[in-house]
C-alpha cells in the first residue's frame, strides 16, 4: 500500500522522500493561475499540455484559471537516454486545433535540460500564434543545456530524480499526489 503524502517505502521497493507535499502543490498552483488569469483576461486561452507527464499538473491548474481556457496536447519522445544528449526531440503527437493567431501556453511538468521545451517552442512559434509562453511546475536549473525562459513556474528543484504529480519513474508513481524524490534510481541504460 501507498504511504499517502508521506513517501517512504513503497510496495515497489522503491524509497521515495516527499519534496513538495501535496498542500504545497495546492497552494501554489492556485498562485500561478491566479497570475494566469490576470495575465489572460478577457482573452481566449489554449494551454498545451506536453504529454505524459504533464497531464495531472494542467489539470489542476486549469480548473483555477478565472478564465475562458481550451486544452490541446502534444506528445514528445527523445531517442532514448543517449538522444537526450544529442538534443534530437520528435513529436509523436500533434495538435489537433490550430494555434494560428492564438494564445498559447505550453504546460510543462518539468524543464530539465531544456531540449523538449526549445524543441515545442520553436516548432509552435512557426504555426503564428498570437502569443506564446510557458508554464512549467518543476525547473531543474542544473541540468539545463539550451536556455529557455519560463514565464511562470512553480518550484526550482534541485538536481534530483523526482517522480509523482504526473512524473514517473518507468512508468510508475505518476499518481503520487506529491512530488518526491526517488532514492537510488537504477543508472538510465
Ligand atoms: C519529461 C517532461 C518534459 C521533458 C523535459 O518528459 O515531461 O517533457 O522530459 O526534459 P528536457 O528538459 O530534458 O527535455 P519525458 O520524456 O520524461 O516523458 P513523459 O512526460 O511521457 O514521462
Amino acid at each position: 500500500m501507498r504511504t499517502e503524502g508521506q513517501g517512504g517505502e513503497l510496495m515497489t521497493g522503491d524509497e521515495i522522500k516527499v519534496l513538495i507535499s501535496k498542500d504545497e502543490l495546492e497552494k501554489r498552483i492556485k498562485d500561478l493561475a491566479a497570475e494566469i488569469s490576470r495575465d489572460y483576461a478577457k482573452k481566449d486561452l489554449l494551454m498545451v499540455g506536453v504529454l505524459k507527464g504533464s497531464f495531472v499538473f494542467l489539470a489542476d491548474l486549469m480548473r483555477y484559471v478565472d478564465s475562458n481556457v481550451s486544452v490541446d496536447f502534444m506528445g514528445t519522445v527523445s531517442y532514448g537516454a543517449s538522444t537526450k544528449s544529442s538534443g534530437e526531440v520528435r513529436i509523436t503527437k500533434d495538435l489537433e486545433e490550430s494555434v494560428a493567431g492564438r494564445h498559447v501556453l505550453l504546460v510543462e511538468d518539468i524543464v530539465d535540460t531544456g531540449l523538449t521545451l526549445r524543441y515545442l517552442l520553436d516548432t509552435l512559434r512557426n504555426r503564428q500564434p498570437a502569443s506564446l509562453k510557458v508554464c512549467a511546475l518543476l525547473d531543474k536549473p542544473a541540468r539545463r543545456r539550451v536556455r529557455v525562459s519560463l514565464d511562470y513556474y512553480g518550484f526550482i528543484i534541485p538536481n534530483a530524480f523526482v517522480v509523482g504529480y504526473g512524473l514517473d519513474y518507468a512508468e510508475k508513481y505518476r499518481g503520487l499526489p506529491y512530488v518526491g524524490v526517488l532514492e537510488n534510481p537504477e543508472p538510465e541504460k
